[in-house]
């Protein structure tokens, strides 16, 4: 026995040694952890429990039988975070580029089918080449059994990606179906394919960083949900994520531990809102002061800041907040804004986590590049996406809740549970002169003084129509709030729609206009 132990000790201690010491330092030469040290991180100390150690891939050309490290280049297992189960799985680069060859891929579908079977978070740390070239066709087909299982998995169970290191084909196609990709600046990488090919196919000089960085992915693509400083920040934010998300599809979202008091008011609230219509104000002041300490998971900070996207805890209930942002082009919904926020939603409707939307908004963006780019295509998925949602959803108007964008964000018309408006609230068909210059233009041209007229015609229409009072007469919004009570308005709500239930026709699946 105790040889057959050692045996044992001597091969696990091989299955963890990666690509060789050589390869490990130049990992850690580029700032990089390696795969088991990037569990250690993210996972609670001591949970991590591996799987498949011993796999080795069958290649038997181009010299691969001459080398068959035990994993295969991925780590896969399970451990816990915070004591919640999930699945994991990362790829060691040191081997063979962490690329993917049929047992590397068996080993990734063993531990999303168990993800989804024990309904727990599935996390990839993926840090590969892609498809492992020498194998050919034998890899591709291993990546299709992954983006299949992830397409099953995808509102099943939460599934997150982080990238950490160069990746390339396959290595970035998984990541794109899960629900949220994390990225570090300077290592994080993510294209279809790299510079090199870039230059033959197209002509086009660009570094990796302008192709596929952390940056260009965060605030230009929005392929990635967060960029993060480094990989320790990034397996971090993850850990923080799961604070707000449920394990899976049936289960509740966690609830915050944070003790700010639930009935806490804000005057400081009334004062934010500028007296003219036209002044910005930053909305993440407005949210700061409603929800448990102030503390906000932003999604997609840099992406389309026109609309902010995030999760926080209100009341200790997990939310999912969406935002018109007046501080950046007015809070506007363009095609970028539109797609994000969708996104969001109908994150948040799958895994039931309330949606609180806090609105400011002039309407959709018009002109020329929006009605090429496809804006009401676009801007169609973010009203289907409030449509189609049935989870608590509580709506908030600050100021201008503007034409169809009124319609879209949440209104009661469109299953809105509760929805409040603030004094300063506008809700109409369009702002004020815009109405005025359309309905009046006849009898403003011919009048003597136009400017009286058209001050007057204002003000008119100020009175009748940009104000709260009309919508509340319907019954189109549920209340008009002093501003300073809103936080705990949004949580006697959220505790009324603890037992909501809603759904929708039964169906194989519905058509979002993607
Ligand atoms: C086999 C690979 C590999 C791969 C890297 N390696 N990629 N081995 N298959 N796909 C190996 C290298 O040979 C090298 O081995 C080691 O990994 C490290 O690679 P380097 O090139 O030295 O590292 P670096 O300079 O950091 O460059 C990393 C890289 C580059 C940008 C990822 O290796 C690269 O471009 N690889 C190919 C990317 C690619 O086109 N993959 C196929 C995509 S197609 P040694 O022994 O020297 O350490 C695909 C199909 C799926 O994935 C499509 C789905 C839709």
């Amino acid at each position: 026995m105790r040889e057959k132990l050692d045996l044992l000790d001597q091969r696990r201690q091989q299955s963890e040694e990666g690509g060789g010491p050589q390869r490990v330092k130049a990992q850690h030469d580029k700032g990089k952890l390696s795969a088991r040290e990037r569990l250690d991180a993210l996972l609670d100390e001591g949970s991590f429990v591996e799987l498949d150690r011993f796999v080795t891939h069958r290649s038997t050309d181009f010299g691969l039988e001459t080398q068959r490290p035990y994993g295969d280049g991925v780590v896969t297992g399970f451990g816990r975070i915070d004591g919640r189960l999930v699945y994991v799985f990362s790829q060691d680069f040191t081997v063979f580029g962490g690329s993917l060859s049929e047992t590397h891929a068996e080993k990734i579908c063993k531990v999303l089918d168990l993800a989804v079977r024990n309904g727990a978070p599935m996390i990839g740390l993926n840090d590969s080449g892609g498809a492992r070239i020498q194998e050919g066709v034998v890899s591709l087909g291993g990546y299709a059994e992954i983006f299949l299982r992830n397409t099953m998995a995808s509102g099943v169970v939460p599934q997150i990606s982080a990238i950490l290191g160069p990746c390339a084909g396959g290595a970035v196609y998984s990541p794109a179906i899960t629900d949220f990709v994390f990225m570090a600046r300077g290592t994080s990488y993510m294209f279809v394919t790299g510079p090199n090919v870039v230059k033959t196919v197209t002509h086009e000089d660009v570094t990796m960083e302008q192709l596929g960085g952390a940056e260009t992915h965060g605030a230009i693509s929005g392929v990635s949900h967060f960029t993060c400083a480094s990989e320790l920040e990034l397996l971090d934010g993850i850990r923080r994520l799961m604070r707000y998300i449920p394990s899976n599809n049936v289960d509740a979202p966690p609830r915050g531990k944070g003790e700010d008091p639930r009935h806490r008011r804000d005057e400081s609230l009334r004062d934010i809102v500028p007296d003219s219509p036209n002044k910005p104000y930053d909305m993440h002041e407005v949210l700061r002061r409603v929800i448990d300490d102030a503390e906000f998971l932003e999604v997609q900070a840099d992406y389309a800041q026109n609309i902010i996207c995030g999760f926080a805890h209100l009341g200790g209930f997990s939310v999912g907040i969406v935002a018109n942002q007046p501080a950046m082009l007015a809070g506007v919904l363009d095609i970028e804004a539109s797609t994000k926020a969708a996104r969001f939603i109908r994150f948040c409707d799958a895994f039931n986590v309330p949606i609180v939307t806090f609105e400011d908004v002039p309407g959709f963006l018009p002109g020329l590049a929006q009605e090429h780019g496809g804006i009401i295509r676009h801007g169609a998925k973010l009203l289907y996406a409030y449509c189609e949602a049935t989870v608590p959803k509580l709506t908030v108007i600050t100021r201008k809740a503007y034409g169809g964008a009124y319609d879209v964000m949440s209104s009661k018309h469109i299953r809105g549970d509760y929805n409040v408006a603030w004094p300063t609230a506008e809700i109409a068909v369009m702002g004020p002169k815009g109405a005025v210059e359309i309905l009046f233009r006849k009898e403003i041209a011919e009048s003597p003084d136009p400017a009286a007229a058209t001050e007057w015609r204002v003000r008119e229409y100020t009175e009748k129509f940009a104000n709260p009072y009309v919508a509340a007469a319907r019954g189109y919004v549920d209340d008009i709030i002093d501003p300073a009570d809103t936080r705990p308005r949004l949580i006697e709500a959220l505790e009324s729609l603890r037992g909501k239930r809603d759904s929708n026709p039964p169906k194989k699946h519905g058509n979002i206009p993607l």
